[in-house]
């Protein structure tokens, strides 16, 4: 993992830029890309500027931190994340988590775009993450373990914080929009998953799949920052139906589900916990 000296100079500098402490970051996938635009007072600032932050290259997503009001309430936003099919090491993709804990941050809502893996769900929903599944080896906490940011063995059980998914189901409840809750898999990517992946994800328990969050969800669960994941169902996930898997699908189901999406963060923000 990267070490605690590069992480406190990157929340150094973001914080020289915006002298309040966000208690809640966001980190934007490809359903919300254009949420930051609902912030007033905004301050962005490229990742370019900041020290040990990468380029964010997936379509659809910008590389900036955006900083404001949402609803009287502080934020800061990750707009664009870095995923390992960009080329990025799972320590590279964690690493804005933790300058988020350095800088005094204490709740991190983590969204994405997923495939639909259970067939009770479909294409347009919102999913809840309760726990995921993650196969290959690799983790942002391989390697020598800096005990300032976290324990050795930290423990998973509560990784997606019992707390804020109570939260969300209210909220999701008191406005009427239908939330499901599920086990999100990860794969690598950039390839979607074949068919008889999705069939053994499914056997193993999940029932969304997709190609980031994890490493930010075991970095936070690492540093002690609590978690709520939500995925956007953009598509039935290979070889559920008959036709092949688009990226123009998925981007266009963001579209979408943008409203809901952000109308559900938003007020899950409003009513989190300072
Ligand atoms: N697989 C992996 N990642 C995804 C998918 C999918 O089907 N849809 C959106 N992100």
């Amino acid at each position: 993992m990267l070490p605690y000296s590069k992480v406190s100079e990157s929340a150094k500098y973001i914080l020289s830029k915006i002298k309040v402490i966000p208690p809640t970051a966001v980190i934007l996938g490809s359903g919300l890309a254009g949420f930051h635009e609902r912030v007033d007072d905004r301050i962005e600032i490229p990742y370019s500027d900041i020290p040990g932050f990468g380029e964010a290259t997936a379509i659809g997503h910008s590389s900036k931190l955006v900083f404001g009001k949402l609803k009287n309430r502080y934020v800061i936003m990750m707009c664009g994340r870095f995923h390992c099919y960009e080329g990025y090491s799972m320590e590279q993709s964690a690493f804005p988590v933790y300058v988020f804990k350095e800088m005094g941050v204490k709740n991190l809502i983590i969204t994405n775009a997923a495939g639909c893996i259970n067939t009770e769900f479909g294409a347009g929903e919102l999913m809840l993450i309760s726990d995921h599944i993650k196969l290959v080896a690799d983790s942002p906490l391989r390697g020598p373990n800096d005990d300032k940011l976290g324990p050795r063995f930290n423990d998973m059980t509560y990784a997606y914080t019992p707390r804020l998914r109570e939260l969300a189901k209210e909220v999701a409840y008191g406005v009427g929009m239908p939330l499901r809750e599920g086990v999100y898999a990860y794969m690598p990517g950039p390839s979607y998953e074949t068919p008889a992946e999705i069939r053994a994800l499914e056997i193993l328990g999940a029932d969304a799949v997709g190609m980031s969050t994890v490493a930010e969800v075991i970095a936070a669960s690492h540093c002690g920052l609590d978690v709520l994941g939500i995925s956007l169902l953009t598509n039935m996930a290979a070889g559920i139906l008959d036709k092949p898997l688009s990226a123009e699908e998925v981007i266009q189901a963001g579209k979408n589900a943008a409203e809901d999406f952000a109308k559900l963060v938003t007020a899950v923000i409003e009513r989190i916990e300072v």
